[in-house]
């Protein structure tokens, strides 16, 4: 399996930073050592795993005679309290930027206080600190994208699919009764792309009846047997299945699987990610759709601003919202266009 675009993304980065080095040759150098030390959440999360992986890839292929890099990654293990002391860590080992990916989004204070002490900047990235925390220091920044348009594009999906498959409303009752399975109650992503979802399907001429949800934590064990409960509950009645994320699409994919049920009384299945995975289900169609959570772009920013930050090439060729936040652009995947992003080997 390969996934195409990693590739690209990668080649744009070292590109952008060649042209970069050339014409700022009258600029003073603050250190051409960039030494990025990363923290993030929890190592069992599979986006992040692969969001990590094309950070490294392109960490890397941007060394060049001028340009030196290293990367430590901290896991955080789901504790905010390891994380503040990685952070420690990372700065007393000589790191000059830091990546953090926070555990609990809403307790950045420590960290800043630490990084400000030692003045060495932070990217936060995917779990997005309140907009006043991000306020407590000049060398604060954001990558990540937006919830609000993973929502809208998961709804368009699941709202075309319904309307050239009238078998999907299998009772013919003419309204389409679903489920949700929900991340973690407090992450930005996790509300707001359910109600997107759901709006984007009503303003669709969808009718819904909403049976039920579950709260899965972005974790694929954790919505299979979340879903087993629902279908004991609602047994045949499900007839569409909204997942925050893919892992939990692929969650309750299995949990079906396991109960033995054939493919005509299965529901549909949505996903947010685009991970190895979940573009396999989607060439497999087990799943039949997902948005795609641009992790190259979004690891290929971080590279961008680490350098820029250490450095101090390049800052004017980056392009902020609200001056600090770099947002990336999701994108719909189903079974037309996934073959332009994965293949099978
Ligand atoms: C979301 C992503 C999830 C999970 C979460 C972790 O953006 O869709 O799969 O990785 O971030 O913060
Ligand atoms: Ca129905």
């Amino acid at each position: 399996m390969r996934v195409k675009k990693i590739l690209a993304a990668g080649l744009v980065l070292c590109l952008s930073l060649q042209l970069l080095c050339a014409c700022g040759r009258t600029q003073k150098v603050l250190t051409n050592k960039v030494h990025v030390g990363v923290t993030y959440y929890d190592q069992s999360d599979t986006f992040l795993g692969e969001l990590l992986a094309s950070f490294k890839e392109q960490l890397n292929a941007c060394e060049s005679g001028d340009l030196e890099t290293a990367v430590m990654i901290r896991d955080a293990g789901g504790s905010q309290k390891t994380q503040n002391d990685q952070v420690k860590e990372l700065i007393d080992a000589g790191c000059n930027v830091l990546c953090v990916n926070m555990v609990d989004r809403s307790d950045p204070s420590d960290i800043i206080d630490l990084a400000r002490e030692h003045d060495v900047p932070i990217i936060f990235f995917n779990r997005e600190p309140v907009a006043e925390d991000m306020m407590q220091w000049d060398k604060l920044y954001y990558v990540g994208a937006d919830a609000r348009q993973s929502g809208v594009m998961q709804g368009e999906l699941a709202a075309d699919l319904i309307k050239q498959n009238s078998q999907i409303d299998r009772n013919k009752d003419g309204k389409i009764q679903y489920v949700v399975l929900e991340g973690e109650p407090g992450h930005q992503d996790a509300i707001i792309r359910t109600e997107t979802a759901v709006e984007a399907l009503r303003n669709n001429g969808i009718k819904l009846e909403k049976l039920g949800y579950q709260i899965a934590n972005w974790n694929r064990a954790q919505a299979q047997n979340r879903m087993e409960q629902m279908i004991s509950q609602y047994q045949n009645q499900i007839e569409l299945v909204l997942a925050n994320n893919d892992d939990m699409a692929l969650g309750a994919i299995d949990a079906y699987k396991k109960l033995n049920y054939t493919d005509a009384t299965l529901p549909v299945f949505f996903g947010i990610d685009g991970t190895d995975v979940g573009l396999e289900a989607v060439a497999d169609s087990l799943l039949s759709g997902t948005v795609y959570n641009d992790k190259e772009g979004q690891a290929g920013a971080m590279v961008k601003l680490a350098v820029a930050l250490v450095t101090g090439y390049g800052m004017d060729q980056i392009e902020f919202k609200n001056e600090r936040y770099i947002y990336l652009s999701y994108f719909k995947v189903d079974k037309d266009n996934v073959g332009e992003l994965y293949e099978d080997k």
